[in-house]
């Protein structure tokens, strides 16, 4: 192998894959478009901004790189045709990062909290990670390879990080995480969820460094595990001050 081809292999990760990436057209799922496209892959942004989406493939990562798919992760007809126009456009799914997700309310308590604001944030949070693993299964399962992605939070492992909606939707999505790495193990394809923090220093470039481990094949015996990508946040307790450095 020459070495230009070398270094081009060591360090495109994704070379000859193809990813399929909800709510990609902005925030940490942009992002991952864009590390994914660096790495070699071919990315499929599903989203429900059209323009935002379309713009995103066009502008940055061009038409021969990816496409934009308009896909609500709630409606089961929009997830199952992004999936089959992944195929239809590239040819196979390697990849399905289930990262759409929204915070719904923020403040309300249990008794003003109200069932449709309840119900909304779990429709996205975790029919839509159902939904995405069920149809990128589908195609998967014929491949007999695939790794999927789901962005669950510090709020799917702690209480009292987030609102009741949001924190009851990312401790589902590890419980479906670890049934999911069971059933679908036996046909090659891997199930892990990503669990980041936004603190003052890690940023979203952290949190999709992590994504492209997981979605490599250099992750290739890792499945059913949550990772965290918080800074030990979530495995400290701050109350025992055991640690704390007398210079600070
Ligand atoms: N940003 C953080 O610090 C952080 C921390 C922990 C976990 N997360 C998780 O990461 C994921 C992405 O978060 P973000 O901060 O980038 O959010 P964001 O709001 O910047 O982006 C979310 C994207 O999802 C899309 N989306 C929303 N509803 C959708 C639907 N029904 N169908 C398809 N797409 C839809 C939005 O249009 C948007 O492009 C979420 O699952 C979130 O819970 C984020």
């Amino acid at each position: 192998m020459a070495a230009s081809s070398l270094v081009s292999a060591i360090t495109r990760w994704l070379e000859g894959k193809v990813a399929l990436i909800t709510g990609g057209a902005t925030g940490i799922g942009e992002c991952t478009a864009k590390l994914f496209s660096r790495h070699g892959d071919k990315v499929v942004i599903a989203d429900i901004q059209d323009e935002v989406g379309h713009s995103l493939i066009n502008k940055t990562l061009g038409s021969s790189n990816g496409t934009y798919i308009h896909c609500d992760v709630t409606n089961e007809n929009h997830v199952k045709s992004a999936v089959d126009k992944t195929v239809e456009a590239f040819g196979k799914l390697d990849i399905m990062f289930n990262n759409a997700g929204i915070a719904g309310e923020s403040t309300a308590r249990i008794i003003d909290y109200k069932k449709s604001d309840f119900e909304r944030v779990l429709g996205i949070n975790v029919t839509g990670v159902f939904l995405g693993t069920k149809h990128a299964a589908s195609v998967m399962i014929l491949a007999r390879s695939g790794s999927i992605i789901s962005m669950v939070s510090i709020a799917s492992g702690i209480g009292g990080s987030a609102a009741h909606a949001y924190t009851t939707s990312k401790h589902a999505v590890v419980g479906l995480t670890r049934n999911l790495a069971v059933e679908l193990g036996q046909y090659g394809i891997r199930v892990n969820c990503l669990s980041p923090f936004a603190g003052t220093t890690f940023t979203t470039d952290e949190f999709v460094k992590a994504a492209l481990y997981l979605a490599s094949d250099d992750a290739q015996f890792v499945s059913g595990h949550k990772l965290f990508v918080d800074g030990g946040l979530t495995i400290c307790n701050s109350a025992f001050n055991l640690f704390d450095n007398p210079e600070s």
